[in-house]
């Protein structure tokens, strides 16, 4: 492609040059020589779409490839759907594109950009085939958006140099298996979840990262955030396999959310000192010890813990706004937070008990372990709903009751 545009006379060149480079329309690019246009601009100025059908002969394995050199720019998107005969997509000389877009590409194994560096959103769906990105260099350094989901990735290889991201979303990835990034902050949202089929778990790493909002944490076998500081909305963490988590500098985040980690032991998150939402610790059924939090003090929702624990510990404790709701199986000395409710410290509907069968979540009744309490909810379970004839409302009544 590039031989073409040499050999076109000089003035033509410029002239097509002007009027290729810039097209207000998508162009659709379904063989080599309808990429030469593209290939002759440095900036290409507009979005590119490679349709189902390339028309491009198909090799020995019946499958087609694209290369595409030349272009260093392309400031739309390059959006390539369901062109499932597609297994090699090339653009040699790329360095920064809009939206790269790429799905349903079911036999794409080379995707080969060496020399790119930005991209504004990325998000590659159902690439099945795909299992390294050829990108090059340092890979991609900037992106706005990145969403990677059902493709047949190892690694993120080619976007583990990346110094800016705001969102990040990695999900069902069968054979990641893991994730470093070099960020120091992100913005927007992180969700990383059910990239589950490497058999010893995905493992995830964020050396440098201080500030977050909102991150969310799936079915990973490791979490490291050494340096995070603070973060504005949720920290969650959900059906992780890890046995220990600990962000030694965390001072504060809004909501706090450890449900589901089936191996964790140790918790440790020694400078934090507020939680400005919501603060749930529920299901970790081998988390016996809850004392990595000596230093916090607000609690700014609910403080809502249910499990197997028979130690918590929150002595730097000054102020729980919402309600507190602490239910466990194991056995458990509530005088600590009996005390703090007595003096006020717990703003909302308190509850602590031990020894429970069930223990449930804010809302929930303990239920007892065998005898008394168990028996003497009977009786609220006929009564109520003969008065009032739902147990819908009954749920709710209950919540007032208790
Ligand atoms: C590129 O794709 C994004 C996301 O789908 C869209 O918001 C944007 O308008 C597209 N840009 C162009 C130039 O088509
Ligand atoms: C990503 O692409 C898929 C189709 O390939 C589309 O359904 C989805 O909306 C896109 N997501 C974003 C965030 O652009
Ligand atoms: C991530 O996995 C890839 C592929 O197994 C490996 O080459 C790389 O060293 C791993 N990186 C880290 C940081 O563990
Ligand atoms: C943790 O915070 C301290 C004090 O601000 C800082 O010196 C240290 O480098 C931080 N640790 C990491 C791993 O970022
Ligand atoms: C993060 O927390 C530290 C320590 O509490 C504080 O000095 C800093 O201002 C906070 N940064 C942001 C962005 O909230
Ligand atoms: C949490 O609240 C404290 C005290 O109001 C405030 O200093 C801190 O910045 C808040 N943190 C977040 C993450 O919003
Ligand atoms: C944080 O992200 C999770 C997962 O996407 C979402 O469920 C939750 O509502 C978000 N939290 C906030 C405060 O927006
Ligand atoms: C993934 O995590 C979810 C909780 O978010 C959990 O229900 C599910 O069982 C986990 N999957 C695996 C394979 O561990
Ligand atoms: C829990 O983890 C912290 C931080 O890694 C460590 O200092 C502490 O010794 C651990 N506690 C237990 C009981 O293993
Ligand atoms: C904890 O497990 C119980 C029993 O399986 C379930 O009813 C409850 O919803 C779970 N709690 C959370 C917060 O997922
Ligand atoms: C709680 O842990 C103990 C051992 O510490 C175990 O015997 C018991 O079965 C566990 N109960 C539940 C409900 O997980
Ligand atoms: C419960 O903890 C308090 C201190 O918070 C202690 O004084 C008391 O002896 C403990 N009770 C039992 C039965 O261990």
């Amino acid at each position: 492609m590039a031989i073409i545009s040499c050999l076109l006379p000089v003035v033509a060149l410029a002239s097509t040059a002007l009027a290729q480079c810039s097209n207000s329309a998508t162009l659709t690019i379904a063989s080599a020589a309808d990429a030469s246009p593209v290939a002759s601009c440095t900036t290409y100025s507009g979005s590119i779409a490679i349709p189902t059908d390339l028309s491009d002969p198909v090799g020995q394995n019946g499958y087609n490839s694209l290369s595409v050199g030349g272009v260093k720019k392309i400031t739309g998107n390059l959006t390539v759907s369901n062109a499932v005969k597609l297994s090699s997509l090339e653009f040699s000389n790329l360095q920064s594109i809009g939206g790269l877009e790429l799905g349903g590409l079911t036999v794409l194994s080379t995707l080969s950009m060496p020399q790119i560096t930005t991209v504004t959103g990325l998000n590659f769906t159902a690439l099945a085939a795909l299992q390294q990105l050829s990108f090059g260099g340092t890979g991609i350094t900037q992106a706005d958006s990145i969403l990677i989901t059902n493709t047949g990735l190892s690694s993120l290889m080619g976007l583990n140099n990346l110094q800016q991201v705001t969102t990040f979303n990695i999900n069902n990835n069968p054979s990641l298996q893991n994730i470093s990034l070099q960020v120091t902050s992100i913005s927007g949202a992180l969700n990383i979840e059910a990239n589950d089929g490497f058999v010893s778990g995905l493992q995830t790493s964020f050396p440098l990262l201080e500030t977050a909002k909102n991150m969310t944490f799936r079915n990973c076998s490791s979490v490291l955030l050494p340096s995070l500081a603070n973060v504005s909305q949720d920290l969650g963490f959900y059906g992780n396999t890890m046995e220990s988590f600990a962000a030694p500098n965390l001072t504060t985040t809004g909501g706090l959310i450890f449900v589901d980690n089936v191996d964790l032991t140790n918790i440790s998150l020694p400078s934090l000192t507020s939680v400005n939402a919501s603060y749930q610790i529920a299901n970790n059924t081998m988390l016996k010890q809850i004392n990595g939090f000596q230093k916090l003090s607000v609690v700014g929702g609910a403080l809502d813990f249910n499990g197997n624990f028979t130690d918590v510990e929150l002595p730097a404790l000054t102020q729980v706004r919402g309600a507190f709701n602490m239910q466990s199986s194991g056995t458990l000395n509530c005088s600590a937070f009996d005390q703090d409710n007595s003096n006020k410290v717990i703003k909302g509907n308190y509850v602590c008990k031990g020894s429970l069968s069930k223990p449930g979540g804010a809302n929930t009744k303990p239920s007892s372990s065998s005898t008394s309490s168990s028996s003497a909810a009977q009786p609220l379970n006929v009564n109520i709903p003969t008065v009032m004839g739902g147990t819908s409302i009954l749920a709710g009544l209950l919540q007032f009751i208790l």
